[in-house]
């Protein structure tokens, strides 16, 4: 290897590793609020919407309706503090049912249940921090 390519060798190398590790640091905080958000999702909605985000009839909507839950990511965090009744369609269905508050969650633990709800059941929408719930929270209109 001539000394120049070798240069270009390094430096390359020196991007690859720089890149890994951001990334890895992402995907080790993502991974944190899945897992935690899993276990807050089982006990705190799976008992409506069911272990597998399937709902039940027509009573509880369906979590893997990815097209309402891209749709309606500013307000996940509103629905999940404090509550949600009215008319919605969900996968094609009516409902109008009522979604009792949970006001005592925090944006942390909101974020992780967000970041399970949104990755899981056929949904891949990525990493949602909590700092995202704060602002989302400030502008719920309930
Ligand atoms: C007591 C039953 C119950 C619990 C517990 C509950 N939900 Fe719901 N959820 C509902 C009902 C009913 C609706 C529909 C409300 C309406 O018709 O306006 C709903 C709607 C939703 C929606 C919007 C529609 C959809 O299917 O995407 C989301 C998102 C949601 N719930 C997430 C959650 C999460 C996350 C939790 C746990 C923190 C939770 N729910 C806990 C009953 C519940």
């Amino acid at each position: 290897m001539s000394k120049n390519k070798f240069g270009i060798f390094c430096i390359l190398s020196l991007i690859g590793i720089f890149f890994y590790a951001c990334q890895s640091e992402e995907e080790i905080t993502y991974a944190r609020y899945y897992t935690a958000g899993k276990q807050l999702y089982e006990y705190k909605c799976a008992n409506c919407h069911g272990n597998d985000g399937a709902g039940l009839a027509m009573l509880y909507p369906p979590l893997t309706d990815s097209t309402f839950l891209k749709q309606n990511k500013t307000k996940l965090a509103c629905y999940i503090k404090n509550g949600l009744q009215g008319p919605i369609q969900v996968s094609g269905k009516n409902y109008e049912g009522i979604m009792p508050a949970q006001a005592t969650l925090s944006d942390i633990e909101i974020a992780e249940i967000i970041t399970y709800i949104t990755n899981s059941f056929g949904n891949k929408q990525g990493f949602y921090p909590y700092q995202q719930a704060g602002v989302d929270l400030q502008n719920c209109s309930n």
